[in-house]
């Protein structure tokens, strides 16, 4: 069996955020248990692109309106345990950047477009494609609905949702750079009066997938207008939390760490701190927080600069906080000025830095997410391997992954994102870092948990065998 991820993210081709981390992951582990799986995304300028050699192996044309692109698919299969495809077309899909242009609409219906322009001229026939977020969903209605793709109608589709905020919405009058589809079925493109990739994946595709059992519950409440829809289409859904991956997060080979460790060598994380701490001029007997995200409503990044505030007052003296993160400018200033109203104290450092964020999760006592909707949630993750407590709000994939210490887990864990039970929270994690014992023993138990792929991956081609 074929199995094509689509999706506009792979690490380490081009990550933004989890979505990349899953989907360089996530088919790497699926070759090792029963299935063929491959990646298609869009070609980047970008550093793994142009430092790896690529094969063109096929080249056309689509017409998106009266315009006419050529496009060219690249292979690389020898670098990253699986089938990379890269789809490039000049104008559109070879920019530095994944996200953010003005006509991202368009970067994506034709993304989407040409690989299946490709996929029918390919004539193979065992397939199964896994649309991962609203990039890719309008793939299982193109697939039923457009002449032009007969030759893949009914092939079985499954749609993951990474993050139901964002649903790649656009207006109907974007519906002539599509490629021509059977008018009767516009519906099924369609939410509160524009198109709606998401929605559109969530009602055509044959199985939806969240990237937790928690997240799936929680989109029945609230998914940015798409709740009935989700809860209509249940009967097609799964929950299945996201691995890790064990080679690229491994505290005892990491390559971008200063000092390698394993848990049973806590000794080793102390070295990192203490290299860590002489960078950013924080106190090394402190216990040192951190935070690493996008900068956005979703993370609590508006509320951040409040809690940091009001921890640095209430525990003055008492712990540091590093910050590593971009987004938002108003978030970025306030934590800016953060750093400057406490030298020493807090360190903020804005921007996307792969190699900083893993010395953060080797170096730090406590991992701070205070996220009001976090769908799976990889930094957790992250950090447990690393030693790193997490101190989570109790939603989506936070709260399927991390148990508070009270309950016998190694978290902490709070209900609300409020001043007063983050402080809370806090307090209880510097209480812990003055008991010595308890806190190496719960460091050791955290990194021998098993967050890995395996089980997630296979729990994926289940799916894709009942769908076969
Ligand atoms: P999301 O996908 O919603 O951003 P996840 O927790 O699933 O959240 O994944 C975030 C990923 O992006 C992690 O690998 C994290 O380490 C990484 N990351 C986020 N922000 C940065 C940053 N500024 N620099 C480096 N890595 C980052
Ligand atoms: C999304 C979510 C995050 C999840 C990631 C990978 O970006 O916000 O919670 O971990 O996708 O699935």
């Amino acid at each position: 069996m074929n199995i094509y991820h689509i999706s506009a993210e792979c690490y380490p081709v081009a990550k933004v955020g989890g979505l990349g981390d899953v989907v360089g992951a996530l088919p790497k582990y699926q070759n090792r248990l029963s299935v063929n799986a491959s990646v298609i995304m869009p070609w980047y300028d970008r550093d793994f692109v142009n430092e790896h050699e690529f094969e063109a192996i096929f080249s056309d044309e689509i017409r998106l309106g009266t315009q006419l692109y050529r496009y060219q698919v690249l292979k690389n299969g020898k670098v990253l345990g699986f089938n990379l495809f890269l789809v490039k077309i000049p104008g559109l899909l070879d920019r530095k950047e994944v996200y953010g242009y003005a006509d991202e609409h368009i970067q994506f219906i034709a993304f989407q477009y040409a690989l299946l322009h490709w996929l029918c001229a390919k004539k193979d026939r065992q397939l199964l494609l896994h649309c991962h977020d609203h990039h890719s969903g309008l793939i299982p209605f193109f697939i039923e609905h457009c002449d032009e793709f007969e030759i893949l109608k009914g092939t079985p589709t499954v749609g993951t949702v990474h993050n139901g905020q964002y649903q790649g919405w656009m207006d109907w009058q974007e519906a002539v750079l599509m490629p021509k589809f059977d008018w009767n079925h516009r519906g099924l493109l369609d939410w509160d009066g524009v198109i709606n990739p998401l929605a559109a994946l969530i009602k055509c595709c044959w199985a939806y997938t969240t990237v937790s059992e928690g997240y799936l519950e929680e989109l029945f409440d609230e998914a940015n207008g798409l709740e009935t829809l989700f809860f209509s289409e249940k009967q097609k859904a799964h929950g299945i939390v996201n691995g890790i991956d064990f080679e690229v997060w491994d505290p005892s080979k990491d390559p971008l760490i200063n000092h390698n460790y394993q848990h049973e060598e806590i000794e080793g994380k102390q070295k990192n701190k203490k290299a860590f701490c002489k960078q950013f001029g924080f106190s090394y007997r402190l216990p040192l927080f951190s935070f690493i995200g996008r900068l956005v409503y979703e993370k609590g990044a508006d509320l951040l600069p409040l809690f940091i505030d009001d921890m640095m007052n209430t525990y003055a003296d008492k712990l540091s906080f590093m910050v590593l993160g971009s987004g938002s400018l108003a978030f970025e200033r306030e934590l800016l000025n953060l750093q400057d109203a406490y030298p020493g104290r807090v360190a903020v450092k804005i921007g996307y830095d792969e190699t900083l964020s893993h010395q953060i999760y080797a170096s730090s006592d406590f991992l701070f997410m205070p996220s009001r909707v976090e769908p799976c949630g990889l930094n957790q993750l992250y950090a447990m391997r690393y030693g790193t407590m997490p101190i989570v709000r109790k939603t989506g994939g936070l709260a399927d992954t991390v148990t508070d210490v009270s309950l016998g887990g190694t978290g902490i864990s709070f209900e609300n994102e409020s001043v007063s039970e983050v402080s809370s929270a806090i307090g209880k994690a510097i209480a812990i870092h003055k008991r010595k014992v308890e806190l190496n023993r719960n460091r050791k138990k955290m990194m021998e948990q098993d967050f890995s792929w395996q089980r997630s991956a296979q729990k994926y081609i289940d799916i894709y065998k009942s769908l076969i």
